[in-house]
């Protein structure tokens, strides 16, 4: 049984149909990637998931219980973090403090723990902690937005876009970091317009035009496929 399974989903924005029948699913510790151009739907569907946006017909399951209707703070409860697009930390407050808001579904004895990991994982972020997140660079941000997301113990941890508008080094490392938590068995849905980053991390990536999935396959053999290599990997 996967852990997430999206099935069918017509989602609308007034009058645009924007997600056309949509479907796949995330196994448990597995890394999956919807890749595609900007506009094809991508956000659209992770805030379908995580309950910010309503599909019209079709299903969300997470672990084998239904999310439509669930209100998105009880899905976050379920295990179900997502780092939207453009990172939005809270600029105002220390980096500590946003790692520390990330954990407000959890127990207070598990923050500490919690901090710990994150900081194992993300040794910059340990040596900021006390800086004011507004004063980090966009790759740092990045950083914190996932590093919070992962505050809540996410038994799956959906990231939009997270190589958007960084410099390549900035892009390594963040992909650097994807692996590592795939590594440590954490259950990763990505989002990329990158596709060459995308599907050399995730294990299975599916193509997404213009709201309607139109290939689907390992990492390895959508980096091999033609009409991939010409339309997302620079021939
Ligand atoms: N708030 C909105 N109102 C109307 N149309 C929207 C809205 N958000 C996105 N869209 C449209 O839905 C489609 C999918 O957008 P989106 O999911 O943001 O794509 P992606 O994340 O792949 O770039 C696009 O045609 C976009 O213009
Ligand atoms: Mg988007």
């Amino acid at each position: 049984m996967a852990l997430l399974s999206v099935s069918d989903i017509n989602v609308y924005y007034g009058a645009i149909h924007a997600i056309k029948g949509v479907s796949f699913e995330v196994n448990e510790g597995e890394v999956v990637t919807l890749i595609g151009a900007n506009g094809a739907g991508k956000s659209t569907t992770l805030k379908t998931i995580s309950g910010l946006l309503h599909p019209k017909t079709g299903g969300v399951e997470f672990q084998e219980k239904s999310l439509l209707g669930v209100k998105p703070h009880k899905i976050v409860e379920m295990g179900l973090a997502h780092v939207p697009e453009g990172r939005r930390v809270f600029l105002q407050m220390s980096v500590e403090e946003n790692l520390e808001m990330g954990a407000y579904t959890r127990p207070g004895s598990e923050v500490d723990p919690g901090l710990e990991k994150v900081y194992a994982q993300f040794p910059r972020l340990k040596e900021r902690r006390k800086q004011t997140a507004g004063t980090l660079s966009g790759g740092e941000q990045q950083m914190l937005a996932m590093g919070r997301a992962l505050m809540s113990s996410p038994r799956l941890l959906m990231l939009d876009e997270p190589s958007m508008g960084l410099a390549p080094i900035l892009v390594d490392q963040i992909f650097d970091i994807i692996q590592s938590l795939h590594k440590a068995g954490t259950t990763i849905l990505l989002v990329e317009q990158n596709a060459q980053m995308a599907l050399s991390v995730a294990d299975r990536g599916y193509v997404l035009e213009t709201g309607k999935i139109v290939t689907s396959g390992t990492g390895a053999e959508l980096l091999n496929d033609e009409s991939v290599k010409k339309a997302y990997l620079g021939g």
